[in-house]
């Protein structure tokens, strides 16, 4: 009884400390060395501020490209959030802006509701409309909290760069910003995020993320005739089935069998999202940013919501088809392994890719992907693959996973007849079956990269 007692007023006690512990913080905030107590405040907000930032991957776009000197020279790093990255659109170049809180270059002299009403709503202070290149279609979702704690980072977090961003200059009529306020009637979502009663606290944490911070559907939604992602949530048929931006497309996310994630498990595309290698499937493309900059640093729990979020939403948009024990394949193996293969581009695999990816299309575990049954390759589009075949890539260098692995670039080695011939092989080959890649196919792709 007397014990008890004693724990009811000590927790008083120490509730009444935490609410002052607040108050104070309130009170000082924007002087964080008033007192110990509310610097500490401070600073576990700062810290989260910084994991909500790597999970919108605000320095991924807001960090210019690493520069070098001159051509053989190292690259050197550009400060992060510095702005200066030219993202390309259907309608031109647009460079991100400087958000370190520089007070002349940055967004040191927005207040709180500047910040929060430029990331939800597009809208700068001064009513400089924003070009939905940054996600705020998406970032509308973001709590309140959640957007405190970002504001915290941003001001107290980040070093100032006293630097200009370079202008955007776009042609007429797309440098008229202050028509972007009809496109952001007709098509930017304006409230946040609402959890699902009906689903547990896992989906909602899981649909929250991928909604909402991470932006997912900025690459993985296909885009309408107005640019807009053809819808924000699972209430949308055609929301996250898969689309293509910068000439790179990005996978279909439901559960489609072919090229979705169907045949993928939780813990493969946990591990895919942490250390670049889930199952022998390897991010390329505008994925291994996302993963290097965002995703990997992610905590066990966020990870797994997001993937129970992804593995919930209905096989939608379905492309392509796998069969694992089809007879066929063993008999293409076999007839690849003894060199009489007679269909084109099965010598051109041979020649140039079994190196690494294996005859049987299985890859090498930790190092190349395996081709069969991939859902990538598999994909109704094939413009992500023409562009890996043109430029090459890497795997993603990430803190727990395995070494960075190089995939050669073949534009000055395959002409399109054969890059079209070695895809369209490597999608009907081991089982797999997708729609065959034409030399129309790889030429425009070739010609828009001007590669
Ligand atoms: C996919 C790329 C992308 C991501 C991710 C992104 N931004 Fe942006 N952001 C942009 C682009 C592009 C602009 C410039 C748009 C323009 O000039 O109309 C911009 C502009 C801004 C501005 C307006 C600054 C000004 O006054 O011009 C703010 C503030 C901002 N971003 C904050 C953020 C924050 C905070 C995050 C992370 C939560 C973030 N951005 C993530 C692309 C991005
Ligand atoms: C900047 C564009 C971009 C963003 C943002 C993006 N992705 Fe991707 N993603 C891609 C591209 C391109 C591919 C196809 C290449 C590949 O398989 O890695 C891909 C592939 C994937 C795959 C593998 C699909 C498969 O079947 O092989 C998963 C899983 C994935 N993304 C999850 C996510 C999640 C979750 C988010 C949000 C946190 C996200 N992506 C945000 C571009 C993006
Ligand atoms: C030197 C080893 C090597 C060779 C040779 C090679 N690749 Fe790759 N390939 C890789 C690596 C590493 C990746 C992952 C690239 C990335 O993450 O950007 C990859 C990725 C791919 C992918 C995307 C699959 C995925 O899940 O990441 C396809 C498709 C592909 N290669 C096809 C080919 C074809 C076709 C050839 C022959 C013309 C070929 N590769 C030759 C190493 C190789």
């Amino acid at each position: 009884m007397k014990h008890d007692l004693f724990h009811s007023v000590s927790f008083a006690i120490a509730a009444a400390c935490a609410l002052a512990i607040t108050a104070t913080a309130n009170a000082a905030a924007g002087d964080a060395t008033a007192n110990t107590a509310s610097a500490s405040t401070d600073a576990a907000q700062v810290a989260r501020g910084a994991y909500l930032a790597k999970a919108a991957d605000c320095a991924g776009c807001h960090t210019a490209a690493p520069r070098v000197a001159h051509p053989g020279a190292a690259p050197v790093a550009t400060p992060p959030f510095a702005g200066g990255l030219g993202i390309g659109s259907p309608f031109g170049t647009i460079y991100t802006s400087n958000i370190t809180p520089d007070p002349q270059y940055g967004i040191g002299r927005y207040s709180y509701d500047d910040f929060a009403r430029a990331v939800r709503e597009g809208i700068a202070p001064g009513g400089k409309r924003l070009y939905p290149a940054m996600p705020y279609p998406s970032f509308a979702k973001i709590t309140d909290d959640d957007m405190h704690a970002l504001y915290a980072y941003f001001m107290h977090g980040v070093q100032p760069v006293a630097v200009p961003a370079p202008p955007t200059r776009l042609p007429f009529p797309f440098n008229q910003r202050w028509v972007l306020m009809f496109w952001d009637w007709v098509f930017a979502p304006k409230s946040q995020f609402k959890a699902d009663p009906k689903r547990d606290a896992q989906w909602n944490r899981g649909a929250y993320l991928v909604q909402s911070l991470g932006h997912c559907g900025a690459c993985h939604t296909p885009r309408g005739p107005g640019y807009e992602e053809r819808g924000y949530d699972g209430s949308a048929s055609a929301y996250l089935t898969g689309g293509t931006n910068d000439h790179w497309f990005a996978a279909n996310l439901t559960g489609d069998e072919g090229s979705g994630l169907g045949r993928s498990s939780a813990t493969d595309i946990v591990a895919f999202l942490r250390n670049g290698h889930g199952d022998g499937l390897i991010p390329f493309g505008s994925m291994v940013q996302v993963v290097e900059d965002s995703t990997q640093y992610l905590n066990d729990d966020d990870l797994a919501a997001i993937a129970a979020y992804l593995k919930s939403l209905p096989p939608r948009a379905p492309s392509g088809y796998f069969n694992a024990r089809s007879s066929a394949a063993q008999q293409t193996v076999q007839a690849l392994k003894t060199g009489d293969v007679e269909r084109p581009g099965a010598g051109i695999y041979a020649s140039y890719c079994a190196r690494c990816h294996q005859m049987d299309g299985a890859g090498v575990p930790q190092k190349y992907p395996r081709l069969a049954g991939n859902p990538a390759v598999l994909s109704a589009s094939s413009v992500s693959l023409v562009r890996l075949l043109v430029e090459g890539g890497s795997s993603p260098h990430t803190e727990s996973g395995p070494k960075p692995r190089k995939m050669p670039s073949f534009a000055g080695k395959l002409t399109d007849t054969e890059m079209a011939r070695v895809l369209t092989f490597v999608r009907n080959t081991w089982g797999n079956t997708a729609r065959p890649v034409t030399r129309n196919d790889v030429s425009s792709v070739r010609d828009a990269l001007h590669k």
